[in-house]
């Protein structure tokens, strides 16, 4: 997407695969000082040999010291996983969810539209899917009035075990207030769920008023009993302002776990050796950047400033274009990568997909890459409320290019509302 990538990241993890560049006068000392800390922190000095399952200890200890910086609580760095990315962490944790005998199958409580990870992966370990409608008319908000519903309507025919929360959402774009939070948090407690708080976008936040509240911060302020609730929490370095999304790095934070349950969950990822350690390398820059005072700082600043304030930007240019469109309608890209418009679509184009054989919303997406190569995500990849149609794009292309992709695809839709009004 042309992103220029992190210097002090790139730099560091440089130095870790070559170490003889330690040498080189032009590599700033902090940059160094990261690269040796990383180095003296895997087995024979490299990068090369596998770490501990759960990750290289002292990155797995800065990651938790990340976390009490950002939420003001302690956390213990034996809670905290290292993964190749968030997926493998959030699909290692979900895996705790597997039953092996015939009892009532286990349930998820996911977000409609979601990522489609989830009902993969679901789908994959044999568990059963509970959607709950996120509220497109609140901003794509929360309420705790469908969890109950959803949560009614599945107990007949599984046995809820989890929830999962993505915040800030995708493909929904929406930052929940704390408020929110609470609400889920007391839900979850009162029914037993498992949380699996989704926080890979927790950089990516760009309304004016929204804030990111973390799970694990909202469930110790609440104090007890809510702060002894099972909960693991996922970031990853694929977001944010690093987009370092092919260096597979992650880490899990997983609390209040039951000791023998930890146990098994340990040797189930101890089977898949080890995380790449140049995904590890990655998050020890996210979790231990440059401090003021040390020379990357102002540079690691100015860069990681520009890409967020650019991505703000181009939120807004989103959301607004698509609203401008007769019969489009967007909610506020508040954080995450992604606007999620709903389409309104004639009865004709509905019927024309029929005899297609596509789904109203596919055949609008192929008709739109047949006429502009512009690539969207129908919403039905996602889960919809039926009867609707809606679309996933991207506000990752660099702002120019954007602006041209924005401005076919106004013409594309008025040119297609035309043919079948
Ligand atoms: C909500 C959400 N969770 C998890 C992931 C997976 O990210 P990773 O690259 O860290 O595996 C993504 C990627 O798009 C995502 O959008």
């Amino acid at each position: 997407m042309g992103q220029k990538p992190i210097t002090f990241l790139r730099q560091v993890v440089s130095l870790c695969l070559m170490p003889s560049l330690m040498d080189d006068p032009n590599i700033p000392s902090d940059v160094k000082e990261r690269a040796q800390g990383i180095l003296n922190g895997c087995k024979g000095s490299s990068l090369g040999s596998y770490s501990d399952s759960a990750g290289v200890e002292v990155i797995r200890r800065h990651v938790a010291e990340y976390i009490e910086r950002r939420d003001g609580f302690p956390s213990n760095w034996e809670d905290i996983i290292l993964c190749a990315g968030a997926s493998e962490g959030i699909r290692g944790t979900m895996k705790m969810m597997i039953k092996h005998d015939n009892s009532i199958k286990p349930g998820v409580m996911i977000p409609i539209p979601q990522y489609p990870l989830y009902s993969a992966t679901i789908a994959e370990f044999d568990l059963h899917q509970i959607g709950y409608y996120l509220n497109e008319s609140t901003n794509w908000g929360l309420d705790i009035s469908e969890l109950e519903r959803a949560y009614d309507e599945a107990k007949e025919v599984s046995n809820p075990k989890a929830l999962v929360v993505i915040n800030p959402g995708n493909p929904t774009g929406n930052v929940l207030t704390k408020e929110n939070i609470q609400g889920v948090i007391k839900f979850a407690y009162e029914k037993k769920l498992f949380l699996f708080a989704d926080e890979v976008y927790q950089d990516n936040v760009y309304a004016e008023g929204c804030k990111f509240h973390s799970f694990k911060k909202v469930v110790m302020e609440m104090g007890a009993p809510y702060n002894q609730m099972e909960l693991a929490s996922f970031m990853s370095c694929s977001k944010g302002y690093m987009g370092e999304c092919g260096l597979r790095g992650g880490y899990a934070e997983i609390v209040n776990l039951d000791p023998q349950v930890k146990t098994m969950y340990l040797k189930s990822i101890s089977a898949k050796l080890c995380p790449t350690t140049l995904g590890q390398a990655v998050m020890e820059c996210v979790v231990n950047p440059p401090r003021e005072g040390e020379p990357s700082y102002e540079q690691f600043i100015e860069e990681k400033k520009a890409v967020l304030s650019s991505l703000a930007e181009r939120a807004k240019m989103v959301a607004e274009t698509f609203n401008s469109v007769p019969g489009m309608s967007c909610n506020v890209v508040q954080g995450a990568m992604y606007a999620f418009p709903q389409i309104m679509l004639p009865e004709k184009a509905v019927q024309a997909a029929k005899a297609a054989g596509q789904a109203a919303d596919v055949f609008y997406a192929f008709q739109l890459l047949e006429n502009t190569g512009i690539c969207i995500v129908p919403g039905s990849g996602f889960g919809q409320r039926p009867g609707t149609y809606h679309f996933r794009t991207t506000i990752l292309p660099q702002p120019e290019l954007l602006k041209t992709m924005l401005e076919k695809f106004r013409d594309f839709h008025s040119n297609f509302i035309k043919l079948y009004e």
